[in-house]
């Protein structure tokens, strides 16, 4: 190890960045996260400079650098200048025993700057010593995925615990477990769904001994349209921590990948028209399961407030006390769109773009026809493949031009993903021949010229025709 890592205190020091361009405007911005009193010396800044040094409040020093400007300086930085300027800098800081790095000049730098994750007071400095710049910003890709945002905050709540733990718990294995629960466990759990007085609770529970009932929680993960690349960083990590997940039939493959092994799997999956789980018997087996004191997760598909009866979890919940809170997915109409490239809306053609279900209940969902049946309307039809015929109907009744596109979109990005081409006279048609029996998303309303479909167009409905004739 020839660089020796350290973190350097800046408040109320001195920082000087020597140059007028990208990199000076890159070294600003670093340093602007630090209490630094920052000087830049350029006889000329660029623009993005000079933004930077406004937002950043720094002084801009508009001449040549002179050794003198070091005089205070706890560091220096030589950004994009030419060999006797940067040769100047590096002198005049090393005579004054200055910490100074020129930037993309190791042998004239007596320090190198890291990779840095920024999270508040947690802060994860990687080097390479120069070596392999992009393997410590991969890593540090890869930390920050890890660490959420909150992290930093939680830090911060830490430090302001320190005396109350001192005093509350003796020093050893009890304080150690406190402080486990707080960055690693439950403690940490109820920061990051009530950073308020959730967290507080839970710190007065864990201080006062845990005389308190130990209280599970449940969160409500949308889990994305399948492709498990779409899910969302905070879902991963809530899956990583749950001892219980109770699941949907449209949960993608390779999602519960992400679990514990031994976190408890619970199918809850409802397959239309067949025999399911009830919504109440759902709501027990949560209610149940965070009652003693789990942590659940209840993963669906999509988004959990879209069509996904999230709500009406999270109202037994509420009702039952339980902490519950809502991760967020990619809904299936946004996702679907998405993997074939067909935008949802189009400047100056459709303002608005409705998601309507076609099924309520058993039966077909009844809607304003007559407004999605205007010209320019674009809707997109969740649980529509067994309503088709119905949905056809009430919209050619209501005066839908018979010729409006229709795209449908089944599994959408999943391995056997499916699409089909058709319009509202040939809705049905275009179902039955694209062999599509759901899970399905139908756009009405939207060109398909603008997507990458026309090919998909005629490879399925000539597939599915040379199927029926067979
Ligand atoms: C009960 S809803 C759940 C919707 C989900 N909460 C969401 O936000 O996407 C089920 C319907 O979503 C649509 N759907 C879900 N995943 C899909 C996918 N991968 N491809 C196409 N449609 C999908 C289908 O219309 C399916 O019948």
């Amino acid at each position: 190890m020839r660089y020796y890592p350290v973190f350097l205190d800046l408040e109320a020091k001195i920082v000087i960045i020597v140059g007028g361009g990208a990199e000076a405007a890159q070294k600003l911005r670093l340093m602007a996260k630090t209490p630094a009193r920052i000087v830049v010396i350029t006889p000329f800044a660029e623009r993005e400079l000079s933004t930077e040094i406004d937002a950043a409040g720094a002084c801009l020093v508009s001449r040549e650098f002179d050794a003198d400007d070091l005089h205070g300086a706890s560091l220096v930085f030589a950004c994009g200048l030419d060999v006797a300027d940067e040769t100047a800098v590096h002198a005049a800081a090393t005579q004054r025993n200055i910490p100074v790095n020129v930037v993309d000049r190791q042998d004239k730098s007596s320090f190198l700057t890291p990779s840095i994750v920024d999270r508040g007071a947690l802060t994860i400095a990687i080097g390479t010593e120069g070596a392999a710049p992009v393997l410590g910003q991969g890593i540090k890709a890869h930390l920050e995925a890890m660490l959420p945002p909150s992290i930093g905050s939680l830090v911060e709540k830490a430090a302001g615990l320190r005396p109350r733990v001192s005093r509350a718990l003796e020093k050893g294995s009890s304080r150690r477990n406190f402080w486990r629960s707080l960055f690693f466990g439950d403690i940490r759990g109820s920061f990051e769904r009530d950073a308020g007085a959730g967290f507080e609770l839970a710190v007065d529970d864990a201080l006062s001994g845990g005389e308190r009932a130990v209280t599970g929680s449940v969160s409500l993960v949308g889990a994305g349209p399948g492709d498990a690349d779409l899910l969302t960083l905070k879902a991963q990590r809530r899956l990583q921590d749950a001892d219980v997940i109770v699941y949907d039939r449209l949960v993608g493959p390779g999602i519960l990948e992400y679990a514990r092994r031994d976190a408890e799997r619970i199918d809850v999956g409802k397959t239309p028209g067949k025999l399911s789980v009830s919504q109440t018997r759902i709501n027990q087996i949560l209610v149940h399961h965070a009652g003693a004191g789990r942590k659940v997760v209840r993963l669906k598909g999509g988004d959990p407030y879209v069509f996904g009866r999230g709500g009406e979890e999270q109202a037994a919940l509420v009702a039952a006390g339980i902490p519950v809170e809502v991760v967020p997915g990619i809904t299936a109409a946004v996702a679907c769109a998405a993997s074939i490239r067909l935008p949802l809306t189009w400047r100056g053609e459709n303002r608005s773009f409705t998601m309507i279900t076609g099924t309520a209940g058993d039966g077909a969902a009844d809607h304003d026809w007559t407004a999605l049946a205007k010209p320019g309307a674009a809707f997109s039809i969740y649980m529509g493949v067994r309503q088709a015929g119905h949905i056809q109907r009430r919209l050619v009744a209501a005066g839908i031009a018979n010729d409006t596109p229709v795209v449908v979109v089944e599994n959408g990005t999943r391995a056997n993903q499916k699409t089909a081409v058709g319009s509202i006279a040939t809705l049905t048609r275009t179902l039955a021949l694209g062999g599509i029996s759901g899970p399905a998303i139908i756009y009405v309303g939207l060109d398909p010229a603008r997507s990458d479909l026309l090919n998909a167009r005629i490879e399925v409905q000539a597939t599915a025709l040379e199927r029926v004739a067979s």
